[in-house]
């Protein structure tokens, strides 16, 4: 059975204030919790502090350079996250393909720097509104995810965690329906499954887009849905605590 895992995206949000707010909150509600693994992906700038403030939650990052360390001006790269303890990567968010253009290929280099540095990588795959309604679904995903299949080993496909979050679902506050949700998992375990069966059996697919406390429980029980990615609700302590109890037992 795959244990859960439910992931805060902060996205571009907070001061050192708030975050110093929202960390006393997600320490007291660590200790609530062992049913689910929990995470965050803070800005980077804040990695140190988080890493210092917040006890007994993995941490991340929203990006990561596709380099190693060297001559590429504004970029971060993977030594350097490693050197905060950071063991997740959120990689190829609608948000990164859609307002900083980065390719298909560029996800799946960095994924694979990403993974050859023995952290997570989140691949994030999802749709528009325009591309589901024109029944171009399948072949979107099919398309996102078969070139990061493509690029890594096996054995590093075991450092990956597949996000679907349909970007018509994201901060909307409308979520995919559970049919929806289900429906889609499943078709990207069985591409999985196509590449490696054992693989397909453990990997982590995790859902995205408007989960919040009143459809947690309804998402997060499917039989494909192995967590939740979560943005807005992450930024509220209490709204997050309620996510993580409503995480699958196993
Ligand atoms: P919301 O939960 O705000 O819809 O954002 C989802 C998301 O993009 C997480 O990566």
């Amino acid at each position: 059975m795959r244990r859960q895992i439910i992931i805060g995206n902060w996205k571009m949000n907070g001061s050192l204030l708030s975050i110093k707010s929202l960390c006393e909150s997600l320490t007291k509600l660590a200790h609530e919790s062992d049913v689910a693994d929990i995470a965050v992906c803070v800005p980077s700038i804040y990695l140190p502090y988080v890493q210092t403030n917040l006890k007994n939650i993995c941490l991340g990052v929203q990006n990561v350079s596709q380099y190693n360390n060297g001559a590429y001006t504004g970029e971060i790269s993977t030594t350097m996250l490693q050197d905060f303890n950071c063991r997740y990567v959120i990689v190829g968010h609608s948000e990164r393909r859609a307002f900083f253009g980065e390719t298909d290929e560029d996800i799946a280099n960095k994924t694979k720097q990403v993974v050859q540095a023995g952290l997570t990588a989140i691949v994030c795959v999802g749709e528009t509104l325009e591309e589901r309604t024109t029944g171009n679904l399948q072949s979107i995903l099919a398309r996102q995810l078969q070139v990061v299949l493509n690029k890594l080993s096996t054995k590093e496909l075991e450092k990956l965690i597949i996000a679907y979050e349909p970007v018509w679902a994201i901060g909307t506050g409308l979520a995919a329906t559970a049919h929806q949700v289900q429906d889609v998992h499943r078709y990207l375990r069985k591409i999985v499954t196509n590449f490696d069966e054992e693989l397909a059996k453990n990997i982590k697919i995790i859902y995205g887009g408007s989960l919040k406390p009143s459809n947690a429980s309804e998402l997060l029980s499917l039989e494909d849905v192995d967590g939740g990615l979560i943005g807005g609700a992450s930024l509220n302590g209490k709204d997050f605590g309620q996510i993580i109890k409503q995480a699958k037992k196993i």
